[in-house]
């Protein structure tokens, strides 16, 4: 007999099933006993009277256990429906029960949203909080999300390609996650802060229209809506103007939310943009919450803020952009750029994309040309040596007909939590690290044996 998913049985009544799952509960009443079974598609009741085969086991059942049980799908007396889920109007009458495995009293309740529950307890056990339903109903919207984005890029000739995790620093703002080198002694490897240098290679080489459900590493203090390591939606296009790249964005929001979040109403389409000035002006903040009514959990206020300045001072006088190096100026500042003049005046190509006040996406039009970016790093007050020596593979490759290109990135997890109204993205990754960068499930970061550090001719200073 085939397996049925307990979420089909609704449509079963009168036929026999075999269910496989776990014991959600279980409830004496006297002689009747009621299990719940559940497995990842829903809930079934079971109802155990002295009569009906495996009573005697079925008084043995603990929560968690996993069972096999075979029966038929009756429906349920007018008094007994359960209107609150979706198999609430049938119920199980064993056949045949079997214990495929036992388990011990789990730490917390996985019958509840687990809201109640300490983070740390929850994450050293997160096999388990992943079972409760809020977790894997958001496990299944990350999946369709995926999937959804996927399928429409591909479906505008987008090519999904993989890029390096052992690569090389990248300036963008954040320490790296640094890994050492055995075979290089005294040399090592980064891990991405994101794909920017591979992205823009890939179109020197050619691809055109790249996208990436790309894992970035930023070793900088966690928050509600930042971890260490995070997945971006990162995609970039060769012959396009910031209008094309916005537009491409703009639509693919709008019919992830239709699709995904009908429940949700969007604000204002097309997305309001308002330039970095006003933003702060207005607001404050460079990712303004626009929501007319803040009490409105279904209301998603997509915003685009632009015109930001390129650089900023240093705390030392000097000059570092605020977004991102590879950026190119607006078209009217490149001479600036180019002669280092008014830089403090000088507008990046740069848009981001907030919704409810969180930055949930950034990117720009880069330069492509080997001037350009020797320019942006002179800015810095890099000498030509440090230029080649950290930029060199990029001038270089820019000096073999790279086309103009832009791009963007989007934090995958915080549109995440914003669909599925979670309070932090930890609620939508499956194993995330603690607020203060461990994972109490595996236990790391965790110390090497000496032989491994041995071969990676490492040192460790107490
Ligand atoms: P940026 O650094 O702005 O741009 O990153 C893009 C988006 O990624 C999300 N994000 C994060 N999410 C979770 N945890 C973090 N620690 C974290 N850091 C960033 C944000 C952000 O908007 N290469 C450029 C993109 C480009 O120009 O194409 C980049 O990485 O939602």
């Amino acid at each position: 007999m085939q397996r049925t998913h307990i979420g089909d049985i609704k449509d079963l009544v009168g036929q026999s099933v075999d269910l496989y799952g776990w014991v959600h509960t279980r409830r004496d009443h006297g002689k009747l006993i009621f299990i719940d079974i559940r497995d990842r598609s829903g809930i079934a009741q079971v109802v155990f009277t002295p009569k009906t085969p495996g009573y005697e086991s079925a008084s043995q059942l603990r929560s968690e256990w996993v069972i096999r049980l075979k029966g038929k799908v009756n429906a349920r007396p007018e008094k007994m429906i359960n209107p609150d889920i979706p198999t609430g109007k049938v119920e199980i009458e064993p056949l045949e029960l079997e214990i495929l495995n036992k388990a011990e009293t789990p730490p917390f309740p996985i019958d509840t949203d687990g809201k109640e529950i300490g983070e740390e307890h929850r994450m050293k056990y997160r096999y388990l909080d992943l079972r409760r339903e809020r977790m894997a109903r958001n496990m299944m919207m990350r999946h369709r999300l995926v999937k959804f984005i996927r399928d429409h890029l591909d479906g505008q000739g987008f090519l999904e390609i993989e890029t390096p995790i052992l690569t090389k620093s990248t300036p963008e703002g954040a320490r790296d996650y640094v890994v050492p080198s055995r075979l290089y002694n005294g040399k090592f490897f980064a891990l991405p802060q994101s794909p920017q240098q591979y992205k823009q290679l890939l179109m020197v080489a050619g691809m055109e229209k790249y996208f990436q459900i790309a894992r970035c590493f930023r070793d900088e203090d966690t928050r509600g809506d930042r971890q260490p390591e995070f997945t971006q939606l990162d995609l970039e296009m060769s012959f396009v103007e910031r209008e094309d790249v916005m537009r491409l964005n703009e639509e693919l929001l709008i019919s992830i939310v239709k699709t995904l979040a009908p429940e949700k109403k969007i604000q204002e389409v097309p997305f309001p943009r308002l330039s970095y000035k006003e933003a702060m002006e207005k607001y404050g903040t460079d990712r303004p919450d626009l929501r007319k009514d803040k009490d409105d959990q279904n209301l998603l206020a997509f915003c685009w803020v632009i015109d930001f300045p390129f650089f900023e001072k240093t705390d030392g006088g000097g000059w570092t952009f605020t977004h991102n190096p590879f950026s190119a100026p607006k078209p009217e500042f490149m001479q600036d750029l180019l002669n280092g003049t008014n830089v403090g005046q000088i507008i990046t190509s740069q848009y981001d994309v907030a919704l409810n006040g969180s930055e949930i996406g950034g990117g720009s039009i880069r330069n492509h040309t080997p001037e350009g970016l020797r320019a942006v790093f002179r800015i810095m007050g890099f000498d030509d040596e440090r230029i080649e020596r950290n930029f060199g593979h990029m001038l270089q490759a820019f000096s073999f007909g790279a086309p103009p290109h832009g791009g963007i990135a989007w934090g995958l997890d915080r549109l995440m939590t914003l669909l599925t109204d979670e309070p932090n993205i930890r609620e939508v990754i499956a194993f995330p690290k603690t607020g203060d960068a461990r994972d109490l499930l595996m236990e790391s970061p965790s110390e090497l044996e000496g032989k491994q550090l041995k071969e990676l001719h490492l040192k460790i200073e107490k």
